[in-house]
């Protein structure tokens, strides 16, 4: 994970490092989105209307962006949009159903950021309506165009949007930057016998085909979100009604397993609301997506779009569901204003996520994602720099989908836990309830957040949290002293009986398997010494069948004891999972652990060169820069 950060960290400053280098010690400005190039001071991005056509043979959306703009400064006259890899055709301006062409130019590119898009908007005061007529290029890095093998149908192409972080702008001419609330509406226009669906309400589709043999499909999205919740999928997909306001999407072949997997849809948005308060997004529903996925779940509004590697028949993956769900509290509601206020939108989704499991499975099974979940931020913070390590995090000069750490994840989480522990569990809950009433469809960034903490909770109970302690949390790196860390006590049972099954004292066949849960088995796989002999590996498995492990997250696990031993026998299995699945977490850390020896580096090689066209753009970023850094030394 840290490879590519470094990698892409290093290409960052050779190609622009005058832009920033001219101010080294420039002090941060919180609430200051430097990812973005909108002058969100001058103009603000009201609604965005869209009326896009879908060509899967040229890999491209063609067609208009109507932009809603409030001029926030009278003297401004230059509307500055994000842009990566747009074909820009016109610009005008749209009065009483009138065009005026407007004067538009695009500046130089940037690394991560695209290109700025300077329209010069005539005097006025008041909203304007700017219309964009553009196209979208291939490799979008926003968007994934599928071939009909790709998918589980094989007949139909298929496309997917995954705009978060910085993605919109890829796909979409906008203020891409989360501080930035819009309405949306949409008409999206599909070959005959596809579906569009988006992260909005799903208005009526025209029956009948138009002369061109497009359907078009309506959307709406009422409520103002930032740019990265906007998103599109279409294909051969069907629906499911789980209850009457959840229900499943996805390709037909796929549908049975996927409402099995899901049927507690309802029973989680019900234990969130009970919670937290009541879900504002009218329905929710899931999109379970082809397995070229690169994240293992987004939190589009109204309609999360997920992985279709959470399926492992027994719903033991379903806290990723929890998580997404917990996304419409902390994140859609209430959203971080900048990138490195990430871990606003992140922290509190993993502490909410882990009080819905709590709540629906019960406190052993919190327990253990809190236990292998502190596991997973100390790997990390071994790798990372003391910088990398704060809740507010510098990313400035950065791709921000590098700076997807634990940190932000585990951490946050941890600062919530110790909250908790010192104000107690009804005032927390308390709070975040006013909280995210409080700041319901705005975008706020840390030290907002740090203000309503202490005027909301700390000034509750003075002393109780000092102010040292909250700046530690926040600006420092680790895990503070003081933190309260979940016991790993569930997982004792699973770390005796590995130790006795490494001493000969329990044989394969003995060990307690049979009652293990998922999370279980992560925990036995995951504390594995470095070296296993051959042996010992071949009896695991022979015994329960590893290597085709129907749960993906057991299977990578697998694979890692198995690369770093050398292990062949698990080697065409893990080709298939590296060329079936692109989910960025699972499949980077086997390509790291396969490049660190000259015969896994082949491999990797090999591989890659098979598995990178069915990659998402996202998920190829993040291998190019381990397999294609051949020659250097192995990373760590
Ligand atoms: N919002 C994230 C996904 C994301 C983060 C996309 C940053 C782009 C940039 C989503 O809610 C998430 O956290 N997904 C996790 C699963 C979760 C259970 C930890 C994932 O994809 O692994
Ligand atoms: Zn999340």
């Amino acid at each position: 994970m840290r490879a590519g950060f470094r990698l892409a960290a290093l290409a960052w400053v050779a190609a622009i490092a005058p832009w920033h280098a001219a101010h080294p010690a420039e002090a941060l400005q919180p609430g200051v989105d430097y990812h973005s190039f909108a002058n969100v001071a001058a103009f603000r991005v009201r609604n965005v209307d869209l009326d896009l056509t879908v060509d899967f043979a040229a890999r491209r959306l063609t067609g208009r962006a109507d932009l809603t703009v409030a001029r926030l400064d009278k003297s401004a006259h230059t509307l500055i949009l994000d842009t990566r890899d747009l074909d820009i055709g016109a610009v005008s301006l749209i009065q009483a159903g009138a065009a005026t062409p407007l004067a538009f130019k695009l500046g130089q590119a940037r690394e991560f950021l695209g290109k700025p898009l300077r329209i010069e908007m005539p005097a006025g005061e008041g909203d304007a309506v700017v219309r964009i007529e553009y196209h979208t290029e291939p490799q979008a890095s926003g968007l994934q165009w599928l071939t009909p093998a790709q998918t589980a149908g094989k007949k139909h192409p298929y496309l997917f949007s995954q705009s978060e972080s910085i993605h919109s702008r890829s796909w979409i001419p906008l203020q891409d930057s989360p501080q930035v609330r819009q309405t949306y509406r949409a008409t999206i226009r599909v070959p005959d016998g596809l579906v569009a669906v988006m992260s909005a309400s799903h208005g009526p589709v025209d029956p009948k085909p138009d002369a061109h043999g497009l359907t078009a499909y309506r959307f709406e999205m009422p409520e103002a979100i930032p740019s990265y919740l906007i998103a599109l999928a279409v294909g051969d997909i069907a629906f499911r009604a789980i209850s009457d306001r959840t229900g499943v999407y996805t390709e037909p072949a796929v549908l049975e397993a996927a409402a099995k997997e899901f049927v507690d849809l309802e029973s989680i948005v019900a234990t969130c609301e009970k919670l937290f308060g009541p879900y504002r997004w009218g329905r929710y529903d899931l999109l379970i997506l082809p397995p070229s996925a690169p994240y293992g779940g987004m939190e589009n509004p109204r309609l999360s779009f997920i992985t279709p590697t959470v399926i492992a028949g027994d719903r033991s993956l379903v806290s990723l569901i929890a998580h997404e769900l917990a996304h419409s509290w902390s994140g859609n509601l209430v959203t971080n204003a900048t990138w490195r206020d990430f871990w606003l939108n992140e922290g509190f989704t993993v502490y909410l996520e882990r009080r819905i499991l709590e709540a629906l499975y019960g406190e052993r099974r919190e327990k253990m994602e809190d236990a292998l979940g502190l596991q997973s931020l100390r790997r990390d913070l071994a790798d990372l720099a003391p910088a990398e390590q704060h809740l507010a995090i510098d990313l400035r000069g950065k791709d921000p989908d590098d700076g997807v750490t634990d940190v932000a994840y585990e951490k946050g989480k941890l600062f919530l836990q110790f909250l908790e522990s010192r104000f107690g569990r009804s005032a927390l809950d308390a709070f975040l309830r006013s909280y995210f009433d409080h700041f319901a469809f705005q975008s706020i960034y840390t030290e907002q957040f740090l203000a309503y903490l202490r005027t909301n909770l700390l000034a509750t109970k003075p002393g109780a949290v000092t102010e040292q302690q909250i700046h530690t949390w926040v600006y420092e790196p680790g895990i503070p002293g003081f933190a309260v860390l979940p016991s790993a006590d569930v997982f004792a049972p699973v770390d005796q009986a590995r130790a006795d099954w490494l001493a000969g004292k329990l044989t394969t066949a003995q060990l307690p398997t049979a009652s293990w849960v998922t999370q279980e088995w992560l925990q036995f796989l995951d504390n594995m010494p470095q070296s296993v002999p051959t042996a010992r590996l071949d009896e695991l498995d022979h015994a329960f069948g590893l290597s085709k492990s129907g749960n993906a997250e057991i299977a990578h696990s697998w694979f890692k004891i198995a690369i770093r031993n050398g292990y062949p026998p698990a080697y065409p299995a893990l080709e298939h999972y590296l060329l079936t699945i692109g989910r960025r977490k699972l499949v980077r850390p086997l390509y790291e652990e396969l490049m660190k020896t000259p015969t896994g580096a082949a491999l990797a090689r090999s591989t890659y060169a098979k598995a990178r066209p069915g990659y998402h753009p996202i998920t190829q970023t993040a291998i190019d820069a381990i397999v294609r850094s051949a020659g250097a030394p192995p990373q760590n």
